[in-house]
């Protein structure tokens, strides 16, 4: 597998996606819901899908694709490597007309431990991307996380599920981590949060009810930037499949799984 080679197609359509993201962003959209009435798809998320889809079936037929509107390569005979993609992570802000959202795609191998992973928002032109032991950069550019040491200086960040009764616990474990911190924000992209980790802008970030699609390419990049990504247990059993993710600089990691469990 080459992993340049990978990185550089995802990067290519996720630039490519994008333009097309855009092109719905600025008129009003179609949006239908799905597994309930704030969980929302647009025109704007199938048009991106059909760009990244297409473009990984013609660069590698043989890879497999998991995308979050459910479009994949029923000709995959490599199993032993899946693209997890997000055509737009954040649509909530996307259907809004705000500017932070993203096109996500991270490649992974058979044990779901990830290669390639990149995140663009089409807004900025901001292009976060990584591949296994090729570090991690913004438009080019090496990236790394901060070097935070204590949680009451760090800036962090989650997210709320549109399951509103899980919401209701993360309630709990936001009153928490508000208090021990100095601020935190819930910024509407799971992808771009982590990103954002990766280049030291936030230093920390955690979520529950989350999918594949939204972590595997960020987790990438805040691996390859020198941070952490585990389970709430500090693992990785669950980080996939589990649909739970802490991500941090590393230094603030334990301390903050620790507050998070407590918290409930
Ligand atoms: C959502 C965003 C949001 C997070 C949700 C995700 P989507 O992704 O990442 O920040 O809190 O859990 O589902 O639905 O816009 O792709
Ligand atoms: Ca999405």
């Amino acid at each position: 597998m080459n992993l340049h080679e990978a990185r550089a197609v995802a990067e290519a359509l996720a630039r490519r996606a994008g333009d097309v993201v855009l092109t719905y962003w600025a008129g009003p959209l179609q949006e239908t819901t799905k597994a309930n009435a704030n969980d929302i798809v647009t025109e704007g998320d199938k048009a991106s899908e059909a760009v990244l889809v297409a473009g990984l079936r013609a660069a590698f037929p043989d890879h497999g694709i998991v995308s979050e509107e459910g479009a994949g390569n029923p000709d995959a005979r490599d199993p032993e490597v899946t693209w997890y993609i997000d055509p737009i992570d954040g649509t909530t802000n996307f259907a809004h007309g705000m500017t932070y959202f993203a096109v996500s795609l991270g490649l992974a191998d058979a044990r779901r431990e990830p290669l390639v992973g990149v995140v663009f928002n089409p807004v900025t032109g901001e292009l976060f991307s990584a591949a296994r032991g090729q570090g991690a950069t913004l438009n080019g550019r090496p990236i790394q996380v901060a070097r935070t040491e204590s949680l009451g200086r760090a800036l962090l960040a989650t997210g709320f599920s549109t399951d509103k009764a899980r919401a209701e616990q993360q309630l709990v474990r936001w009153r928490a981590l508000l208090h021990a911190s100095r601020d935190l924000r819930r910024l509407g992209s799971a992808a771009l949060d982590m990103a954002y980790v990766a280049a030291g802008r936030l230093d920390a970030f955690w979520e529950t009810g989350i999918n594949a699609w939204d972590l595997m390419a960020a987790v990438m990049i805040v691996r390859e930037a020198g941070g952490r990504a585990t389970d709430f247990q500090g693992g990785s059993e669950r980080l996939f499949t589990g649909q739970e993710v802490v991500v941090s600089n590393g230094a603030l990691h334990d301390e903050l799984l620790r507050r998070l469990n407590e918290a409930g």
